[in-house]
């Protein structure tokens, strides 16, 4: 077929000529109750919609996407119908967008191509990245609140055979400069749902996280959020229900504000892990967790951080030796239920041998952490402790203050280990270390 009879025959184009409803006002209005660090740039009135076909079989609709977007790229809209199946078999690099909107009413379902994909996910040099597409450019709306699916089941089980494959992220947001994502429904993603890199300015509400494995192979790495390289970003009103970390600040994450989130099953809201990479350096400051609940977790707030010395924490991730500084950091008002770890910070991520961490100390400091106001139960997995700050040398770790902490374990207690830190800043019970 001709590329200009594909094009006609892929979309319904309507020009109306004036607004169409879609996502006008503005995204600081949205952001509450916590503001954001910086104001979120307006998004302009859409003028056109154009309509997504799908062939409604399985087969392949990256066409009948592409060619609706270019059709209204630079002030329209694009709706995915709330009657059809969309499906995706070819990675789409949707970087050239701007000043467009998608409203996604329907499901779209990436295929089960494992070898496809693998050879031709787009590929992040960091931690082995790859996305099934990625969308970027200026001013992005994608709302609706239909559902992304990415089929994780055979990812789940081909990589409980081989920890190295490359399983796509879900969502690639990635070089994208003012943008509101959500609502959407975001369902079994084969690794992290969403990777948000290069990126300023983009409010993330209403996401509705679930996926989990049919088999005895576990749904694993299934982060909500990672945060890379990107600046002014919020994330709030969501529900995750995953199995990794729930919020993740990796490296260059920068004003980012976290708020109203419910997750369960996670790994917490970490910042890192930090300091993988010799010789590299990691800057993660400025971050804002607001009124969180914790369910069923291995924790709530947390700060990992690699020694100075290299390390492995599995087949698939090892690391150590990074330079750079995690700072102005807050935790405030958060609930937990059945969470292993209320905080757990440490400098020496990835090393069992506490000796040889203290030997070679984290390059990568931690200065001016708030965590205040959390209150619930632990699962009783760390009795008699419920928290644990451990740096690797106190020279690098600085004004780290824990207050209004009212946690405590099935049996009664709320001890914390506290090693090489200034106890005196914090108001728990530092019992060893
Ligand atoms: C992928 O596999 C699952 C399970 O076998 C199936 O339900 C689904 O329809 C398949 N999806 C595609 C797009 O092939
Ligand atoms: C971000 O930008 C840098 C520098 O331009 C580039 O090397 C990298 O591939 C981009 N993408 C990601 C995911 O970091
Ligand atoms: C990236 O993948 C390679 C092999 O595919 C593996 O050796 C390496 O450990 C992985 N790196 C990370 C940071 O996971
Ligand atoms: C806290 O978040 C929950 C949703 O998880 C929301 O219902 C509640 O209104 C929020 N509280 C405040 C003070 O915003
Ligand atoms: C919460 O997580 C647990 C696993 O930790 C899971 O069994 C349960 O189904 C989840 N709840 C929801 C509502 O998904
Ligand atoms: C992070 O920022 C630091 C300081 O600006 C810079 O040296 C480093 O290269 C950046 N890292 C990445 C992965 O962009
Ligand atoms: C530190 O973070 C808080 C929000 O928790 C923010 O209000 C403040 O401006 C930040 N400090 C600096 C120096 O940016
Ligand atoms: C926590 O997990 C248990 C079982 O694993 C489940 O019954 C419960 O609903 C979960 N809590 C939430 C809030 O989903
Ligand atoms: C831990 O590291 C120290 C210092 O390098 C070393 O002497 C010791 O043998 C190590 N312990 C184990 C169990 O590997
Ligand atoms: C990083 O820390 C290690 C061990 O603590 C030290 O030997 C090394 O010189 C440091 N590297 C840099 C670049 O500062
Ligand atoms: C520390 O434990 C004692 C009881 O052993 C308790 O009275 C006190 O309130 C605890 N302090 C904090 C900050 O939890």
């Amino acid at each position: 077929m001709k590329l200009s009879h594909l094009l006609t025959s892929a979309v319904s184009l309507l020009s109306l000529g004036l607004e169409v409803e879609g996502f006008s006002r503005s995204r600081n209005d949205a952001v509450g109750p916590k503001r954001p660090f910086k104001p979120l740039p307006h998004s302009h009135p859409r003028k056109k919609v154009c309509h997504v076909r799908s062939h409604g079989d399985g087969t392949d609709d990256s066409d009948f996407i592409l060619s609706a977007l270019n059709h209204c790229n630079h002030g329209g809209k694009v709706v995915f119908a709330a009657d059809k199946e969309y499906t995706v078999g070819t990675a789409l690099d949707l970087t050239f967008l701007k000043h467009i909107d998608l409203e996604i009413l329907g499901r779209i379902q990436f295929t089960n191509d494992t070898d496809y994909w693998q050879a031709n996910s787009f590929k992040h040099t960091f931690q082995n990245a790859t996305t099934f597409f990625q969308l970027g450019g200026e001013d992005v709306n994608v709302y609706g609140g239909g559902t992304l699916d990415g089929n994780g089941q055979i990812w789940y089980d081909l990589f409980a055979e081989d920890a190295l494959i490359l399983r796509p992220i879900l969502f690639g947001v990635i070089g994208l400069h003012g943008g509101t994502i959500g609502p959407l429904k975001l369902r079994y993603s084969p690794q992290w749902y969403q990777l948000v890199a290069n990126s300023s300015d983009v409010l993330f509400d209403g996401i509705d996280i679930s996926g989990y494995s049919s088999s005895e192979n576990e749904a694993k790495n299934t982060d909500g959020w990672d945060t890379y390289r990107s600046k002014n970003i919020v994330i709030q009103n969501s529900v995750i229900n995953n199995g990794d970390d729930c919020v993740s600040f990796k490296p260059n994450s920068t004003d980012i504000l976290v708020q109203n989130l419910y997750c369960n099953g996670s790994h917490g809201i970490s910042v890192g892990s930090l300091g993988q990479y010799p010789g590299e350096v990691d800057i993660v400051k400025n971050v804002l967790v607001y009124n969180i609940s914790m369910y069923n977790a291995s924790d709530m707030a947390r700060i990992k951080v690699w020694p100075g010395v290299a390390s492995a924490m599995s087949e698939d991730l090892q690391g150590g030796g990074g330079l750079g500084a995690v700072s102005n950091i807050t935790y405030e008002d958060m609930y937990i239920e059945n969470v292993d770890w209320a905080i757990e910070i440490t400098q020496c991520y990835g090393q069992k041998n506490l000796t040889l961490c203290n030997q070679y100390p984290s390059n990568l400091t931690i200065s001016d952490i708030h965590i205040s106001n959390m209150y619930g139960t632990t699962s009783g997995a760390r009795d008699p402790n419920v928290g644990t700050i451990v740096c690797s040398s106190p020279d690098v770790c600085s004004d780290i203050y824990v207050d209004d902490i009212d946690v405590v374990s099935p049996i009664g207690t709320n001890d914390f280990v506290c090693t090489n830190v200034d106890e005196s800043l914090l108001q728990v019970n530092c019992t060893s270390g």
